[in-house]
């Protein structure tokens, strides 16, 4: 009789990661082949890049970012709980590392690492997302296209006019974000996520007490005074318009560039 050959641990590895990067389609998610974990009583994927990816956030994340990052994560784990659709085509890993870091770049203080001064952070954060996974011992066996899924689910968060276009992974990244400003806005996307679900997030990883939407607008600010350059063109310029004192796009903006193309400029036009 034959005695069949023992599958050694590496390639089962391999086949566990192959199979679940290449055909993403067919299985429900989170798969129970797959390492999960249970917080706040929603079932997260558990692996080494996923605990790895919550303690380099949690090193440099504020608490209250950090808090925010991975109520993101489970909300958007919640909303891929209520569209299995939507969960089979998406990388469980990529979703939970696009959301726990995409705020790596979201610091107030110009000397912090991972900060430049033209980039929008959003940009910076999925550099700095993709440093990280290109460091690390599994990591460095992703194949580009993962990595690329990151750095697009990341530097999209906030750009719904993209990311709802773009792959399951990048689409779903969007949503985590999403889902902590429209739950509760109102007519706002809740994508099924019951209030009993969202009030045991809250509970596991609270909101500030203090600051509220006046915080999130005093944050959009301060980029638009110290970072400017980062701001032009982007959803944050009216904010820097609205808000902050001497703030002008003027020269900065694409309008600007077209009409120099053309010899004009604006107060030809409204002449
Ligand atoms: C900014 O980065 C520093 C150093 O990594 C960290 O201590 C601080 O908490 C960060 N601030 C925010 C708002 O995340
Ligand atoms: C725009 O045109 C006005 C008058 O036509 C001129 O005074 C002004 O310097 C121009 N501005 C720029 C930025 O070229």
């Amino acid at each position: 009789m034959r005695v069949p050959t023992p599958i050694s641990p590496f390639l089962l590895l391999l086949l566990t990661t192959t199979f679940f990067s290449t055909f993403t389609t067919a299985t429900p998610r989170p798969s129970p082949s797959l390492p999960h974990r249970t917080l706040a009583g929603i079932s997260v994927i558990d692996t080494p890049m996923v605990r790895d990816a919550q303690a380099y956030a949690r090193l440099h994340c504020s608490p209250s970012t950090y808090n925010h990052i991975m109520r993101s994560w489970l909300f958007g784990v919640l909303h891929l709980s209520h569209d299995p659709a939507l969960a089979s085509k998406v990388d469980l890993e990529v979703h939970a590392l696009g959301l726990m870091l995409h705020d790596l770049a979201n610091n107030q203080s110009l000397s912090a690492p991972f900060i430049t001064m033209d980039r929008r952070f959003e940009v910076d954060s999925a550099f700095a997302a993709a440093d990280f996974i290109r460091s690390h011992p599994d990591g460095k066996k992703w194949p580009d296209y993962r990595v690329q899924r990151v750095w697009d689910g990341i530097a999209l968060h906030a750009e719904p006019k993209l990311a709802l276009y773009k792959e399951p992974d990048v689409f779903a990244i969007y949503w985590g974000n999403e889902l902590e400003f429209s739950w509760d806005r109102p007519g706002g996307e809740q994508k099924g996520v019951t209030k009993e679900e969202r009030e045991r997030v809250l509970r596991e990883f609270p909101r500030p007490t203090e600051g509220g939407g006046g915080g999130t607008l005093a944050f959009i600010a301060w980029w638009c005074r110290y970072k400017p350059e980062s701001t032009y063109n982007t959803w944050m310029q009216p904010f820097g318009e609205l808000l902050v004192p001497g703030y002008s796009a003027v020269g900065h903006r694409l309008i600007d560039r077209s009409l120099a193309a053309v010899g004009l400029n604006m107060s030809d036009i409204l002449k």
